[in-house]
């Protein structure tokens, strides 16, 4: 463990798409640091077997399914957490879709899909969740990406969703402040042992990225659980409207200016 045990003892969060993954890590991360913790997912069956995890390290623990498009939903789920717990201090907006597809395949309800979960359900539980956040001083964390840093291809639909949740990031810290609201995001890079790195590394794509990393390898749930726990927690205290990069510097290496500087090096002093 990299922080103390105690480090959000007390503490409440509502963790969305908390049944798999990577936020499946984050949630249980969070409970191992003594926080309550409910998740949701769209489909039931991914929530139960993460509930026990959670409630096997000792705190409470609830399973919510719901849809983030929904916004009546979304304020059930928001409503059924405060109900069970009498509180809600930090809300992690992990719900995502994906899948590679080229711009000029894509149709309208393709975009919108994902766009409509990773954006839209972003503001809807930030809506949902304001009113309880702010009664204590709450922390909202956006799991972002760094795919629209750059041109990522078969990524259009993704990457306007990450960049609109970086926007709402920043625009909701400056807003939510005053009310002693954090709202912070975190960005990774593939991580090993998820549904997106099989989804979309396809081929040789993830030897390829964990190469081109500065830090040598790709990353795992747990770096991204520690810098989540970092934000979420009061060592952050001072800290918002902050999306941290999460990827052992991949995005950097990852533009061709940067390749073909690479290459060109690599020709200059003959060093692969
Ligand atoms: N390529 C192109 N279009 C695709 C697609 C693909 N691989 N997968 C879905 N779409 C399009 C569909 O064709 C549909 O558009 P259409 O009505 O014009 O045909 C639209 O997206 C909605 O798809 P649908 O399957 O009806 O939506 P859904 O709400 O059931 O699921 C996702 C949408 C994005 C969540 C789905 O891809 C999914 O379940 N992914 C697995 C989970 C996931 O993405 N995890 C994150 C990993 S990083």
């Amino acid at each position: 463990m990299s922080f103390q045990p105690d480090l959000l003892k007390g503490k409440t969060a509502l963790v969305t798409g908390g049944g798999t993954g990577i936020c499946r890590g984050l949630s249980l991360a969070l409970a191992a640091h003594g926080c309550d913790v409910a998740i949701t997912s769209r489909k039931a069956d991914h929530l139960e077997p993460t509930r026990r995890e959670i409630e096997a390290l000792g705190v409470r623990s609830l399973a919510v399914p719901a849809d983030v498009r929904d916004p009546a939903a979304v304020d059930r789920a928001v409503a059924r957490t405060v109900d069970d717990f009498g509180r809600l201090d930090i809300l992690v907006n992990g719900a995502a879709g994906n899948f590679l597809c080229m711009a000029e395949d894509l149709s309208p309800n393709g975009f919108g899909t994902v766009v409509d979960i990773d954006l839209k359900g972003t503001f809807h539980m930030c809506r949902a969740a304001l009113p309880h956040l702010k009664e204590r001083g709450g922390v909202v964390l956006n799991i972002s990406a760094t795919l629209h840093y750059f041109g990522t291809v078969a990524q259009l639909h993704v990457s306007a969703a990450k960049a609109g949740i970086d926007a709402l990031t920043r625009v909701l810290a400056v807003e939510w402040g005053p009310h002693g609201v954090r709202v912070n995001g975190i960005a990774p890079g593939p991580i090993a042992d998820t549904e997106g790195v099989r989804r979309l590394l396809v081929g040789p794509a993830k030897e390829r990225a964990a190469k081109m990393t500065p830090l040598g390898r790709l990353g795992e749930i747990r770096h991204i659980s520690d810098a989540a726990l970092y934000l979420c927690s009061d060592a952050a205290s001072y800290v918002t409207g902050v999306t941290l990069v999460v990827d052992g510097g991949l995005w950097l290496a990852s533009s061709r200016m940067a390749e073909a500087w690479a290459t060109a090096v690599e020709a200059a002093t003959g060093q692969s």
